[in-house]
Parts: structure tokens; sequence; C-alpha cells
């Protein structure tokens, strides 16, 4: 039955995508657009005491400068500016709400102008004047200022008394910088207005409905009023979840001028949105002489903004993942004059879990035990945290399968022990652990009587493969051929779906499409056994299959009838189904996916440049719908967990509150040079109680653990144990 659900598919948007005929926010047109450009604020905390347009309303072609002085009206209740992501407490951003400044780079007026070289001249002639307040935007100065996040995580055993004893002690800080997401496509929106009044809004976002119900909101609208379009989606990682100020600025313009308006970010602009935040990871461990574990802690002291309380997890990890009887940890917040920080890929665990796995090398050394080998001394089958058995738990298999593929066991313990030339070598490993979350999601399924199917869910793919994975669910689940299968996506009218992120979509969508296509068969059925001298007769709906445009029944073979049959007989042209997918609210079993990561890193010992040169990455995430979009999907991963641990980080110039390396020539990610050999392994990991199909989700997993294990390797190489990251070659020398 599954021609298509577990092989290295194709993706069915790949053509679209390659050949410029996908179409992104930025690039749809409208009869008259008209285009914003940003002008931003230049200092970190303050108000502004007068803004001065004239000039810019001089320059031929513009035609309105938007501050919170001249602005449409804009909701004033906090709760109209919530959306389904919305950080618990705090009062979400308005862009040109008023006249206070929260952070530099805040947009604090929308040129708008014929066209975008004219906007973008236009906004240098605006003029501010500030009234200037005193300001902190440096994490580790307000350290002491920290507030609890509530409620704190309950503890386990009594974490102080087992430190007191433990035999083998480890303890440090690890400080992981702040990051920004850089996705290819630019933050941008276009605003169709048409004289009805409707808006059909073109957002870079990931989730379409959440931005329709948000825009409501903030500008009164109904429903049918605000109509958001996202078909294609340029990499976002998190930074696209939470409405962003572009698509304010965008509709605000629009209903201003009544026109069509265009609003595109500049890359450094895109730097005043949300990234990961600064996090200082205090962990410590305790041990007996053997490895075994008795005592973890974890505390996380991380920055927000003023305005609201931005945090993941970053230190449940270190309670769930090890089995020790004793736990605590505690996560903090610093309020400093800088913007609200987001979700960005694996987010908590990509930070929280790096610092435990970094600790937990330094605990093996300080034991002398091999790494993987303390690991699997503290490997627990249970939720250590929720005292719960795991639906599915193979991360035993991906040790073993990575170490193997890796050679671990060739192996010299000793620092600095491994060289190729004048080159240091570095074995380093670390677990890492991700939710396996899912979602209600709904799904439409529209059967015609040529044997094709549509399929539409207002669900985003942001390039993780949702197209082409509903695709194969589809086509297994009615017993066509993929090309048969046209799905449409990321349209708020279409069935309901939320945001796409926390490794949920794959396995939400996938159930709503085999639910819809279950209906679908349900009718066939239906029909089919009612058709004079049915081979069908008598049968139920479960008693039959859909597999090669035949209704057939499955005990029977060669009792079948055409699907074309069916309809034809019937005097039908098309079946329609729509089905909302709710998950079980089972609290019995933890749900998590897992994996296990080797790195090879060569440090060239004069000059202390870092190449990893191998990395070895074993996944244990349920059933795989798509082993070719899946590896590229956990390939990136690891490309960004190469970018975590050895350049990425946004740098502040505390004396102005201001970010330093605001683009990407002076922001560092990896680019083809710094990436070398990455080998994918999916261990398999049949799961038949977290749903139907078995599947989990591996859009986060693939980035998580990967900093840790490089680290763990530069330690090894070098003897230098680097725990302020990234890890730039300045100090290792
Ligand atoms: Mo992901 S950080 O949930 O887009």
């Amino acid at each position: 039955m599954n021609a298509y659900v577990g092989t290295p598919t194709s993706r069915v948007d790949g053509r679209a995508k390659v050949t410029g005929a996908a179409k992104y926010a930025g690039e749809f047109g409208a009869n008259g657009l008209v285009h914003g450009f940003v002008v931003e604020a230049t200092i970190p905390r303050g108000r502004i005491v007068r803004i001065d347009t004239h000039e810019a309303l001089k320059v031929a072609g513009v035609l309105d400068v938007l501050t919170h002085a001249n602005r449409p009206p804009l909701a004033d209740k906090d709760d109209a500016w919530k959306d389904e992501v919305a950080p618990e407490k705090g009062s979400t951003f308005r862009p040109l709400y008023d006249d206070r400044i929260k952070f530099n780079g805040q947009p604090i007026a929308l040129v708008v102008a014929e066209d975008w070289e004219t906007a973008r001249f236009a906004a240098t002639r605006v003029s501010v004047e500030y009234e200037e307040e005193a300001f902190a935007t440096d994490l580790e100065s307000e350290r002491d200022n920290a507030t609890e996040v509530e409620p704190p995580h309950k503890p386990r055993g009594d974490a102080a008394a087992a430190m007191t004893r433990a035999a083998v002690r480890h303890e440090a800080d690890y400080v992981l910088p702040s990051e920004h997401h850089n996705p290819m496509e630019l933050f941008a929106t276009t605003v169709v207005w048409d004289d009805s009044g409707r808006l059909a809004v073109h957002d870079k976002t990931q989730g379409v409905q959440n931005v329709q119900k948000f825009l409501c909101s903030v500008f009164g609208k109904k429903p049918d009023e605000i109509r958001v379009i996202s078909p294609y989606v340029g990499g976002a990682f998190g930074s696209g979840l939470r409405p962003q100020y572009q698509v304010v600025l965008a509709t605000l313009a629009a209903l201003a001028l009544k026109r069509s308006v265009r609003v595109v970010l500049t890359r450094q602009q895109m730097y005043g949105l949300g990234y990961r935040p600064m996090t200082i990871e205090r962990v410590a461990l305790g041990a007996r002489p053997d490895g075994t574990l008795d005592v973890v802690t974890h505390e996380a002291i991380a920055v927000t903004s003023r305005y609201e309380d931005f945090s993941r997890n970053d230190t449940g990890w270190a309670e769930q993942l090890y089995s020790s009887p004793n736990s605590r940890s505690s996560h903090k917040l610093v309020h400093l004059d800088v913007s609200t920080p987001c979700d960005m890929r694996a987010p908590g665990a990509a930070t929280g879990v790096c610092a435990l796995e970094c600790a937990m090398d330094e605990l093996a050394v300080a034991l002398e035990l091999d790494p993987v080998g303390l690991r699997l001394k503290c490997y627990s089958d249970r939720d250590q945290s929720e005292d719960l058995p795991y639906t599915s738990k193979q991360l035993r298999e991906c040790y073993a399968r990575g170490a193997e593929a890796f050679g671990w066991t060739r192996r010299d313990p000793t620092p600095r022990s491994m060289r190729d030339g004048k080159d240091l070598i570095g074995w380093g490993m670390a677990t890492g652990v991700w939710e396996a979350l899912q979602m209600p999601v709904a799904a439409r399924i529209v059967l015609t009587a040529n044997g094709h199917a549509e399929v539409s869910c207002a669900a985003s793919d942001i390039g993780t493969g949702t197209y082409t994975i509903v695709a194969q669910v589809a086509a297994d689940a009615l017993g066509l051929p993929i090309e048969n299968i046209s799905v449409r996506l990321a349209d708020s009218t279409l069935p309901q779906a939320p945001v796409e992120g926390g490794s949920w979509m794959a396995a939400s969508s996938a159930h709503a499409v085999l639910g819809a296509a279950e209906d679908i068969r349900g009718e066939l059925a239906r029909l089919a056994k009612a058709m004079p001298g049915s081979p069908l007769a008598g049968l139920d709906a479960a008693d039959v299959a859909l597999a090669d445009g035949m209704v057939a029944s499955r005990a029977e073979k060669g009792a079948a009838v055409s699907i074309a049959d069916v309809m034809r007989h019937s005097k039908i042209e098309r079946i329609e189904k729509e089905k909302l997918n709710e998950f079980a609210d089972d609290k019995s079993h933890a749900r998590n996916t897992h994996s296990a990561v080797f790195a090879e890193v060569k440090v060239d010992e004069e000059l202390g440049v870092i190449r990893v040169t191998r990395i070895v990455s074993a996944i244990a995430a349920g059933r795989i719908l798509n082993t070719k979009t899946g590896r590229s999907q956990i390939m990136g991963g690891v490309v960004w967990g190469i970018g975590m641990a050895l350049h990425e980080e946004t740098v502040m110039d505390h004396r102005f509150g201001r970010i330093m390396n605001a683009n990407i020539a002076e922001y560092h990610i990896p680019v083809n040079a710094d990436i070398h050999d990455i080998d994918v392994i999916f261990v398999d990991e049949p799961d038949e109680r977290i749903n139907r199909l078995g599947i989990k989700g591996i859009g986060e997993i693939g980035i998580v653990g990967v900093p840790a294990a490089i680290a763990n390797a530069v330690y090894h190489a070098t003897g230098k144990r680097i725990r302020r990251f990234p890890i730039t070659l300045d100090k290792l020398l």
C-alpha cells in the first residue's frame, strides 16, 4: 500500500522552485502597486519628540509618510495584538503605535512611493528628534537583575545534598550568543487592495490563518475582509511564526492610501525582528566513580525585551534525558532594551542541550570514561521528569549505529593524541533530543472522475517539504499515482491549520490527509457496492482498499471496481471530503525524537583554524515519510549546528545598544567551503502508539547536539575547553 510513503520521492514543488515559477510574498504584483520603506529608530530607548517628514514628502514620487502621528487606527487593547504563538506575559510590539522607542532598529515611519528606490531614498530625508533615556542591552552586566520564569520546574529529590556528597562533580557556565535566522527570503508583504475594501495579503509567514486572525483583530476587520496567502516561503526557521511588523505596516499603508502596497525589509532591517536569545547556561553534574549520575542541575539566564517575557525550554532536557535521582532547574530572564527574541530552530534545545552535552563530555573526562559509555551508563527508558515510558525511544540504537559508521572505537581518548600532518584531529559526540508534537489540522480532498485529486490545507511549507509529504500520503491512501495529486497550501481560506513549527506539521497534516482520504474511500465503497452485480456487495468501507485506481476488496483478490466506473455509474463528477484530525490527548507516554551526533574536527595547530571534516548524525524519529527530503532536512540542521559551534554571533555595541554586524557579510554563517562529509542515518523506530502512521517529525532534531559534538571534538583535538560560543580561532590561541 505504501508506494510513496517512506521512499525518497523528489519534491513535488521542486520544479516550480528552481524554474522561478514559485512566487514569494514580495513577488506578487497588483495594479497601481506602490512601495513602502521602513525608517528605523537609531536609539535603543526613549521617546520621539519630533519627526519631520516634510523633506521626504517633497521627493518626486513619494505618496505619503506614515508615522505614529498620522496613521490609521490600530487596536489599543493588549489582547488584540496576541497571536497563537505570542509569549505568555507582556504586550506585543506595535509598529507606529506611539512615540515610545523600545529598541534600536524599531520601525518609526513608513515612506510610501511609486517605486521602492524612491521610497528608500526619501526615507533618508526623514529627520527625527529623540528624548533619549538610560538603557541597558548587556545580559552579562545585568545578570543580577534576572527574574525567575514562572512557574519554576518542580525539582526531583534533593539536588543540593546530592551535589555535596557526589564523588565526582562538574559545574560550569556555557555562554550561547544571540543569533539571527537570516532566511534567504527577506521578510515581505504585498497587500492587494480592491475597491470592495477586501484585502489579499501575500505575506512571508509560517501560518496564514494566524496572520489572518491577527490582522482582523489589529485592524478591526471581519474574517472575510482579509485573506492571507503564502504558497512559498524561502526559509523562516521560527522567524515567521509570529506575524512580523512588515505585515502590519503594509496593511496600514494599504488602508491609508486605498492602494496595493508592498513592503520588503532589507537584510539589515531583519535584525530588528526576533532572534535566538543570548543565554548563560549553568550546568552542574554529580556522579559516582562508576559514572552513575546522581544529580543534574541546570540554570539558564536569557535575554528578553522589556515588554515581553520570551522563554523556551532550555533546562527541561537535562532533567528528562538521563537517569538521575536528583535534579533541579531554573530559568531566568533579564529584561533589556532590545526587541523580543523569538523561536529559532529547536528553540531552547539547541542551546540548553548544547550546554548539557558539553557538561556531560567534561564529566566523562573527569571520570575517565568514554563519552558514549557515560551516556549508556545514564541511559533512561523513561522520561525522568514525568516518570513516563516513551511511545518509542531508539536512542541506544542511534549511539550504536552512529558510533559504528563514524569508527568511534578507534578513538584515542587522550586530547592532542590524534594528528593529520599539521592538523590536530578531534573526535567528539553528543546526544540530541526534541519533542514529537502533533496538532489539530484539517484537510480537504476533491477527487474528480478523471482520477485526479486535489488536496488542500492552510498549512505552510516553509521549505520543509509539506507539499511533498501531503502528496505522498494522499497518493498512497487514494491508490493513485503521485502525478495525479495536486496540493494547495497556505491560503487562509483553506481548511484549518496552525503555524508550521515545532516539528509538528508532518505528523499533523499527514493524518488530516489520511482521514479525508478514508472518507473518500468510504463514499466510494458505498457507491461501489450499490452497483448492479457489484463484486463488493456486502462489504464495508473497512473491507475495501483504494489501489491502482480501483476500489478493491482487501480479502478477495480480483474483486474490484474501477473508481472511474463507480463515479460514472453514480453520475458524479467529484467527491469532496474535508476532515479535521485531532489526536488523542494521551498523557500516559512521553513523545520525543532523539539523535546521536559524532563530529570530527581538524584544527590547524599554529593558526587555530577549525574545520568540521565529518559529521555522522543518527536520528530516531519514528517513521520517516520521505528519506530524501528528510535527509536534506537533517543536513540543514547539521550545517546550522556547525554555524552555532563556529560562526554565528549577533554582536551588540552596548555603548549604543546597537547590533554591529546586522548583515550577512559580518554575521558569519557556514558557506560551502565550511561543509565536508555529513552522513545522516535514520534509525528504524517503529511507533504504534504515537499516531496511526508512527510519525514524529524531524524539523528541529537535526540541529540539536551538533554544536556540543563539535565543541567536544575541539577539546579532544586541542585540550582546550571553550565554553563561550562560537568557538572562533582567537579563543584557541
Ligand atoms: Mo520552528 S523554530 O518551530 O519554526
